[in-house]
């Protein structure tokens, strides 16, 4: 079968340390993928090469059953990839609609097409429609994000990357630093965007949230890809089994 995104053996290691040793990992479009695992059992790592931030040091990645190499996050973006980072990333002095166009800004044809200028209105207006169509609370897109609530600057940020993610969305920990009605809000965004069409990849270290939003949550430890439940067959006792080593789920 074809997925959207798989990974094949992955191998990362960080000079005697192996950080991933054969990590498989499969994602579809439209599904929460929940991958799950101690500290340190590599998922920022994974995530890292599936977004093209760093290079495996063996195994494969098929995009819809084709090989790729991600060069760059750039690169990885122009086939629909976009990320959102444990560490935020937003510039704190721009207002939400700048961020979203951070590196990629609009640019009005000037004079003999020589000189862009910042095309701001249509930034706004583009930028509003995302963020209405995935139902945030944010209102006004021209003020500093420095002025906004943890949970408003972190839909800010998914909102920035489902603006320009055609296939697929990865978040690494995307409600850690948030209170639960502001993380209720993340996860219904999450669905949203799933719903959407898109893949959403949802680290999180909360099993009630990954139970909730996920479609199936694949758990890595130690490196390796240790179990793969769906939704309905998962539960606390499962997947803190798998993620400790308690329960051998697959060999
Ligand atoms: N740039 C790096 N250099 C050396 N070791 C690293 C580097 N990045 C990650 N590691 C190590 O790789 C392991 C997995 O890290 P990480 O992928 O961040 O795990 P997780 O996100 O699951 O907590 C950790 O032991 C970490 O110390
Ligand atoms: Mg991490």
């Amino acid at each position: 079968m074809t997925h959207l995104l798989e990974a094949r053996g992955l191998v990362k290691n960080y000079g005697h340390v192996e950080v991933l040793r054969g990590t498989d990992f499969v994602v579809d479009a439209g599904q929460v993928v929940a991958l799950i695992g101690d500290n340190g059992a590599g998922k920022s790592t994974l995530v890292k090469i599936l977004s093209g931030v760093i290079q495996p040091d063996g195994g494969e990645i098929l995009l819809n059953g084709n090989p790729v190499v991600f060069k760059s996050p750039i690169h990885a973006r122009k086939f629909g990839i976009e990320t959102v980072y444990q560490d935020l990333a937003l510039a704190p002095d721009l207002g939400p609609a700048e961020n979203a166009y951070i590196g990629r800004e609009l640019l009005r044809p000037g004079f003999l097409g020589k000189l862009g200028v910042l095309d701001k209105a249509r930034m706004l207006r583009e930028a509003a429609e995302t963020f209405t169509s995935l139902g945030t609370d944010v209102k006004d897109l021209d003020a500093p994000v420095a002025a906004l609530s943890g949970g408003q600057r972190q839909s800010v940020a998914i909102c920035r990357a489902v603006m320009w993610a055609k296939g697929l969305v990865f978040m690494d920990e995307p409600t850690a630093a948030l209170g639960v009605r502001q993380t209720r809000r993340v996860l219904d965004l999450i669905r949203r965007v799933a719903d959407s069409g898109i893949a959403v990849v949802l680290i999180s270290h909360n099993m009630p949230e990954v139970m909730e939003v996920a479609d199936s949550i694949q758990v890595l430890r130690l490196g390796k890809t240790a179990a793969h439940f769906t939704a309905e067959d998962a539960d606390l006792d499962k997947l803190v089994g798998a993620m400790t080593g308690s329960i051998e789920v697959i060999a």
